[in-house]
């Protein structure tokens, strides 16, 4: 028997109990994954919170994890017995010693990345590879704004930018994180706590406006970002750490300068094999080239999984987070 992190009903960290949970054998295209280390992601406040409602209760929560294959199902053909693998995505079950999980789920790990690495960067680093080059296409030159660029997603969004050759404008919610946001390709920090951003970026735009905001803050940031673009600009709105996006008249975007808005997943920019695979590759390379370093900020058992959460909801966490086993 192993364990696992379960939530029977929502709510606070304290619905996080650790327990005895058989994973069972794996079935036709599965496999049993034994877990070195799991992500920590926002969404898993969401879920466990019910702010994403889930459909089966008593669930495990948790969308990222790295380790090795123990055991194969029938006609599984992308991963062998023994092979250091990764995921990030559906179907949830993440925060467990073991789980069962669809092969062609996993991706396999070059040698050089270990496994509690993948663990931090899969969910966080396939994301900001879909902001950059999916939802708008980065170039040398474009100007970017990034919120909370100290965090997960925020510091391999910068760096990964800056790597391209855009001049990055970044918000941080106090010195030292606008300080880690500098040192991994932020050029200019704004302590958007005490600073008024949309102002801040006037200046340092010359009154132009950034091409693309990539705003991950939500209620506490949104409206402001509109204020930051230039015409015909882009908001990608991809998360709400500080709550949702109220409902608000699209007129408002033709009323700013003609704006684009999106609000994507990077479920659906890895639904197919082929996109999984692909946004993992061009991960891998960058981050073994040392384009981008992936900063293991919060290492938690995951037994004390209600810990972590606690920490990422109070905004103390920097870099990436793992959960290990
Ligand atoms: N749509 C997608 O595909 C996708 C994929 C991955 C992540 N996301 C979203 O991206 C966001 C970042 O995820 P992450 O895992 O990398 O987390 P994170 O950015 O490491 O942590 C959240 C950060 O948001 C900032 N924040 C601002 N207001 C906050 C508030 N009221 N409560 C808590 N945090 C607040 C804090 O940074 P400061 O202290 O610097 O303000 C905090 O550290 C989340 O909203 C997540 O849901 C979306």
């Amino acid at each position: 028997m192993s364990k696992a992190i379960i939530i029977s009903k929502t709510g606070g960290p304290g619905v996080l109990e650790w327990k005895e949970h058989d994973p069972g054998r794996p079935g036709p295209g599965e496999v049993l994954l034994r877990h070195d280390a799991v992500g920590l992601n926002f969404i898993d406040v969401y879920h466990r919170t019910g702010l994403y409602p889930v459909a089966e209760s008593p669930f495990i929560p948790g969308l990222e994890g790295a380790g090795i294959v123990e055991a194969v199902g029938s006609g599984v053909t992308e991963v062998d017995l023994g092979d250091r693998v990764a995921y990030a995505g559906v179907p949830m079950g993440a925060y467990a010693e073991k789980r069962l999980i669809p092969a062609h789920r996993l991706v396999l790990l070059p040698e050089e990345i270990p496994t509690t690495q993948a663990a931090a960067m899969m969910l966080q680093g396939m994301t900001a590879r879909y902001l950059i080059r999916g939802c708008y296409p980065v170039s040398a030159g474009d100007t970017i704004l990034v919120h909370a660029a100290a965090g997960g997603v925020g510091l391999i969004l910068c760096q990964w930018a800056r790597h391209i050759g855009a001049k990055v404008i970044g918000t941080a919610g106090s010195e030292e994180k606008a300080a880690l946001a500098r040192a991994n390709g932020c050029e200019f920090p704004i302590l958007y706590n005490h600073e008024d951003f949309p102002q801040k970026v006037k200046e340092i735009t010359g009154g132009q406006g950034v091409d693309v905001v990539y705003d991950s803050v939500g209620q506490a940031t949104f409206m402001k970002s509109l204020d930051c673009l230039r015409p015909m600009g882009m908001m990608v709105s991809f998360g709400q750490s500080s709550g949702s996006v109220p409902a608000f008249d699209p007129g408002i975007l033709a009323a700013k300068g003609s704006l684009f808005l999106t609000r994507p997943s990077l479920m659906a920019y890895t639904a197919r094999r082929k996109d999984l695979l692909d946004h993992a590759k061009d991960l891998f390379d960058h981050v073994l080239h040392g384009a981008i370093n992936i900063r293991v900020g919060q290492t938690y058992p995951l037994a004390d999984a209600a810990l972590a959460h606690t920490a990422l909801e109070a905004r103390k966490t920097k870099g990436s987070s793992i959960l290990t086993i």
